[in-house]
């Protein structure tokens, strides 16, 4: 290497790949997938639609779709041995069940070794309507619940809600829950469909390619940030005073404490996901009768806008907006990967293919070289 090969810290603005799934503008707030405007999206299509969009690069016919449905639906009930699996390991944190869960449910997956594009597509579908059953799963045996056995009738985005709580969601939070679906699906090169694809490059099989993922996802700089907001107001409480939300975020800022849900590598303006979230976590909550998170979440936004001119990023809002819905905060980020194993999924299909081994270099700036190895006796 020479010195003209100096690294970017973090690879920002580095383009490491070319890829049809999605188009990031930072600048101008835009995200579209495969053309799509994020806003069309949430407005018209449903998490099933956009899932199909990120597989074929075109929204689905009716028949298509029906199609993906049944297929979903038919792969949703969970292996016993995973629910036994999920039974038995200890209270760990909702990310590290996940990781878990999702490298076992390789085992019970006949064709997780099959590396032909047909099988590979079919597994990808398996592993969308699977990653549902088991963070709604996880969720109900945490609260003590027995698992409830998903409903081939309904919907992704109902099936779920209605797994976690064995209830009948109503049509306002399952809008809404499918609504944050699809804004979460994919984003690019993030870091955890990055870590995706540079495991799927060495033509590992799926699961691990997507177990890569999961681990990425779990950081509080990129998935975990969702529940770590919810912590943050949870912390100031819902009857807090306006000056001592006021003074603990301030107070966080002088200490160079980031806030979780600001600021973002790409988004040089709003992130357009925080836009559908905000407003949905105002009218969740005016539903339910309180607007205190949303309130406070505002508060919030308005400092760290004067202090440190960032904006809010999809973890922000969704924070209240899935504590309206009812969500565990231990499943805020498993409930990211719920959406996002559409956006991973289709990243590591297209690199299966058109693959090449993803190994960048290092610029080295240890010790010079030669060393010598001096006797173990006389070091
Ligand atoms: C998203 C994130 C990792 C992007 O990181 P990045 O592009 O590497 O930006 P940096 O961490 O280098 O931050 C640049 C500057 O903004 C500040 N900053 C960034 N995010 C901040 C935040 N959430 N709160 C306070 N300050 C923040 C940094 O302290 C740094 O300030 P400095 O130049 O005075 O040192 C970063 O904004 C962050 O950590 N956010 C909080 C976690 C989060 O919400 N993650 C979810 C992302 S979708």
């Amino acid at each position: 290497m020479t010195t003209m090969d100096k690294p970017k810290a973090g690879l920002e603005d580095i383009v490491a790949t070319s890829s049809a799934i999605c188009y990031l503008d930072g600048e101008r707030g835009v995200l579209a997938y495969c053309g799509h405007d994020i806003h069309d999206l949430a407005k018209s299509a449903t998490f099933e639609e956009v899932c199909w969009l990120l597989w074929h690069r075109r929204l689905p016919t009716r028949a298509e779709l029906g199609d993906l449905q049944s297929q979903l639906a038919a792969a949703r009930p969970l292996p016993e041995a995973i629910i036994r699996l999920m039974k038995s390991l200890p209270p760990v944190d909702g990310m590290d069940a996940l990781r878990t869960v999702t490298s076992a449910l390789a085992h019970y997956d006949p064709e997780a070794a099959d590396a032909s594009p047909a099988a590979q597509y079919r597994t990808a579908v398996r592993l969308t309507a699977q990653i549902g059953s088991v963070v709604a799963t996880w969720g109900r045996l945490q609260a003590g619940g027995g698992p409830i056995a998903p409903d081939p009738a309904l919907p992704h985005a109902a099936n779920f809600l209605y797994m976690l709580k064995a209830d009948r969601p109503d049509a306002t939070s399952i809008r809404a829950f499918d609504v944050a679906l699809t804004l979460h699906a994919d984003h690019e090169l993030n870091a955890s469909t990055f870590a995706g694809r540079v495991a799927a490059a060495t033509l590992t099989d799926i699961y691990s390619a997507v177990v890569a993922a999961i681990g990425a996802l779990k950081g509080p700089l990129h998935g975990g940030a969702n529940a770590d907001v919810m912590r943050l107001l949870l912390e100031l409480g819902q009857d807090a005073a306006a000056d001592r939300v006021d003074q603990t975020i301030r107070a966080k800022l002088a200490r160079k404490e980031k806030i979780p849900g600001f600021g973002h590598r790409v988004y040089r303006t709003e992130d357009p996901r925080a836009t559908h979230l905000r407003r949905m976590s105002h009218d969740l909550g005016t539903r339910a009768g309180s607007t205190a998170w949303y309130d406070m979440s505002q508060r919030i936004e308005a400092i760290v806008k004067g202090e440190k001119k960032l904006n809010p990023n999809v973890d922000f809002y969704s924070a209240s907006t899935y504590y309206a819905l009812g969500i565990p905060i231990d499943l805020y980020t498993p409930v990211f990967a719920v959406s996002r194993i559409s956006g991973w999924t289709a990243h590591i299909l297209e690199q299966y293919a058109n693959n090449r081994l993803i190994r960048p270099r290092a610029e080295y700036i240890g010790p010079t070289y030669p060393q010598r190895v001096v006797p173990l006796d006389q070091r």
